[in-house]
């Protein structure tokens, strides 16, 4: 609601997940806190909200396109004025190597400067008249209310912006709630969005998730859910809401991508590409490949190329130059992914790579798993961290048919060097997911890409463009000629 509130009550301490030396043991890094709000003060966020709309008839809603514009620039000057500080919070609090932490914050400002220019080209569309059948009409991009958005601890900064940005521009009013993993990164521009947009616009909640968000939902007054996150949270938010039919959603889910490795690729293409796709940032990327289907006949020189590769991966402290795998800021996942590791030995599979698996505090070395079969919780689990399955194929038909049964449905990058073959693959695969790699990894980018997913993955479509009108009704305004 535009005030900035002294937080007397609980708070929640935030360990970094890099962990340093205190005599001689390890000891993860205290790095600020969070309040622990509760559904009261989740409410007065929603009032505010609530009020800032009034019905369509705020100030925000119905501002110009233009003076909203202004409102986004003035935040991106500010936003830019804050990068060292969001930087190093991307570092200390989710563990994101330096390098990467620069570029998540350029690709947002960059998201943000594309999403005002598609704004400028739909807003001058909208101000043409069509005439039709006598009659003449304006048609218009309109607000759907209050949006409820929560974004993931991987991107936090990024994906978070992917949403809200959109969904502030078209003149919705928010309330935003940073993820678990990625709270006081957003700390630096609390008060831009107190100085560059009309009170209630943007209201910041914190707290336990399972405490502030089930109540906001029950109230039916949200109209649209945001969630970059899980496929279960995002199922049982929406059950939560008592008019079910009167709340869009804009979801970006699990997934569970394969890399598809046909007989005839190159090899070296797709191992430089799976290393990537499987373990940049530890394997955390809602995108990254889950699953590696090899053919046989290839499958031991792809193994030990992949390995050599692996081998060739820097571990270390995100600020160190030329650093790939870093600390996991998720406590349980170690845990997590010592038991799929031990899941999948049971089965059958061996870690093929040396000191796979092996946790240091919050470090994994990354684990090669073959050959992995449906019996292990790898083969359909989103693992969402440095654990490669790997699966042995006779006929194509076998990844086709995972792809088919998956309850997942975002992308797949498929290998090999025959077109025709390639060709004769897509149709069938792009009817399963939403986006086909031809011997490429899987990732989101670019920003102006539709970015989606199928089944249990993914509802509605963010994009640049998609996701200004993913917050937004088109409205006509009618006459006769
Ligand atoms: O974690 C999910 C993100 O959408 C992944 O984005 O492919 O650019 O890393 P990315």
């Amino acid at each position: 609601g535009g005030e900035m509130r002294q937080w007397a009550g609980a708070t929640q301490d935030v360990y970094s997940p890099i962990f340093v030396k205190n005599g001689d043991k390890f000891e993860s890094v205290h790095i600020g806190s969070y309040p622990i709000t509760s559904e009261k003060e989740a409410m007065e966020a929603l009032e505010a909200a609530l009020k800032a709309y009034d019905n369509g008839r705020g100030e925000w809603p119905t501002m110009s396109v233009s003076e909203r514009i202004a409102c986004m620039e003035h935040f991106i000057k500010k936003m830019l004025e804050k990068k060292t500080e969001i930087v190093n919070l991307l570092m200390y609090e989710i563990g994101k190597s330096l390098a990467d932490s620069i570029k998540e914050f350029d690709r947002t400002v960059e998201y943000i400067y594309d999403t005002i220019d598609c704004l400028k080209d739909i807003d001058r569309n909208s101000s043409r008249f069509k005439i039709e059948q006598g009659i003449i009409g304006q048609i218009r991009r309109s607000p759907f209310g209050v949006v409820l958005c929560m974004g993931p601890f991987n991107y936090p900064l990024n994906e978070t912006y992917t949403t809200l940005i959109p969904a502030i521009l078209m003149g919705n009013t928010i309330l935003f709630k940073p993820p678990k993993h990625g709270t006081l990164l957003h700390y630096p521009m609390l008060e831009a969005f107190k100085e560059c947009f009309p009170k209630g616009v943007v209201n910041t909640i914190y707290g336990r998730g399972a405490n502030v968000v089930p109540p906001l939902m029950q109230t039916g007054k949200i109209n649209v859910l945001t969630l970059i996150g899980s496929s279960k949270v995002a199922n049982d938010l929406k059950k939560m809401h008592p008019k079910l039919n009167r709340l869009r959603a804009v979801l970006g889910l699990d997934a569970k991508n394969a890399g598809i490795i046909l007989k005839n690729a190159d090899v070296e293409l797709a191992v430089k590409e799976c290393i990537l796709g499987s373990l940049s940032f530890n394997g955390q990327r809602c995108t990254a490949i889950k699953i590696i289907w090899v053919h046989r006949s290839i499958a031991k020189k792809f193994l030990n190329r992949f390995t050599e590769e692996l081998e060739k991966l820097k571990f270390g402290m995100p600020w160190e130059t030329g650093v790939n795998l870093t600390p996991l800021p998720e406590p349980n996942k170690p845990a997590y992914l010592a038991e799929c590791i031990a899941d999948a030995k049971a089965n059958g599979a061996e870690v093929i790579n040396q000191g796979g698996g092996t946790t240091v505090n919050s470090f994994v070395y990354p684990a090669v798993l073959y050959p992995v079969n449906s019996k292990m919780k790898v083969y359909s689990e989103e693992q969402f961290g440095p654990i490669v399955p790997i699966v042995p194929f006779d006929d194509v038909e076998e990844p086709i048919q995972f792809i088919i049964d998956s309850s997942h449905g975002q992308q797949v990058s498929i290998f090999g060097s025959n077109p025709d073959q390639i060709a004769h693959l897509i149709d069938p695969l792009v009817n399963q997911v939403s986006r086909v790699n031809i011997n490429a990894q899987c990732q989101r980018g670019p920003d102006t890409f539709p970015f989606t997913g199928r089944k249990d993955s993914a509802e509605g479509t963010l994009s640049v463009e998609d996701a200004l009108r993913a917050f937004s009704i088109r409205t006509v305004v009618a006459t006769k000629d």
